[in-house]
């Protein structure tokens, strides 16, 4: 299944309303229509108000219900105004799938500090942000999911602030697990592998010094299974930590990567 693929929904997440940051694009397009084929109304947040007009036009069009919502999952005035617009519009607001997220450029040696700092205003402020505003209209029952990387797991070469600022996702995951599981709230991150969307490009390509093929190449020898992800490998796994059926998961740390930490 791909991103643009119909999918023959079961219910599983009927009745449901969720919101996903960064669903203009890859992961989160993908899994806002997975989600509403799901039966969730979905809250199609990015911060590139076209994409997620896009996307929603996608979803309504599969005959599922979106809204499309446009703000910068770092400011905390456009997230909580998106939040609300969700709960006025669906009746609350269920799942928060965290997944908008920037990457980095550099090693410690070189790294600027104002990458460094975009890089955990959007992942690491993003999901404590975008979080507690969903929080005012979640009650029980309630799923985050955040969006870690294998990053978080070992270290990827020239990605610094990238690798440290979803080791905080993962670290944050866990404090939001222990935190809400008394208001009936789970939380759990996934660590994907490397996915083919244009958040990867500028990084395969300079793993192949430039030509994007060779550092595809160098990049799936890192890949036991043989291949790198799909959008709707993780868009998936999302979908599974959202619904019921992960219902005493919380606090899980939950790598889709095909085997490349395993090693
Ligand atoms: N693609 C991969 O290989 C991979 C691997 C591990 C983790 N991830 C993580 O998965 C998530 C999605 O990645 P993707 O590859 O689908 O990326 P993508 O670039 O295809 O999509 C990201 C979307 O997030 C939006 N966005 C960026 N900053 C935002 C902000 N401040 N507020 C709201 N929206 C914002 C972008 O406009 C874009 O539509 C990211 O958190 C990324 O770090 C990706």
């Amino acid at each position: 299944m791909t991103a643009t693929d119909s999918h023959e929904g079961t219910g599983r997440l009927a009745g449901k309303v969720a919101v996903i940051t960064g669903a203009g694009s890859g992961i989160g397009r993908a899994a806002a229509l997975l989600f509403a084929a799901e039966g969730a109304a979905v809250g199609v947040l990015d911060r590139d108000g076209a994409v997620a007009e896009e996307t929603t036009a996608m979803v309504t069009a599969a005959g599922g219900r979106a809204l499309a919502l446009t703000a910068d999952v770092s400011k905390a005035a456009q997230v909580t105004q998106a939040a609300d617009a969700v709960a006025a519009e669906f009746g609350g607001i269920d799942v928060v799938y965290n997944n908008a997220g920037v990457d980095s450029r550099g090693s410690v040696a070189v790294a600027e500090e104002a990458d460094w700092d975009r890089c955990f205003d959007v992942n690491v402020k993003g999901t404590y942000l975008m979080t507690q505003a969903a929080l005012a209209h979640m009650g029980p029952g309630g799923s985050i999911i955040n969006q870690g990387s294998v990053a978080a797991l070992v270290g990827v070469m020239n990605f610094a602030a990238y690798c440290a600022a979803k080791g905080a996702v993962v670290a944050l995951t866990r404090s939001m697990a222990v935190d809400l599981a008394g208001r009936g709230v789970r939380a759990n991150v996934i660590c994907p592998g490397t996915v083919y969307t244009p958040l990867m490009e500028p990084m395969l390509r300079a793993r192949g010094d430039g030509d994007l093929d060779l550092g595809l190449q160098r990049t799936l020898v890192k890949y036991p299974i043989g291949r790198l992800g799909d959008v709707a490998d993780i868009a998936r796994v999302a979908l599974f930590l959202a619904s019921d059926e992960a219902a005493f998961m919380t606090g899980s740390v939950v790598a889709a990567d095909g085997g490349m930490t395993a090693q």
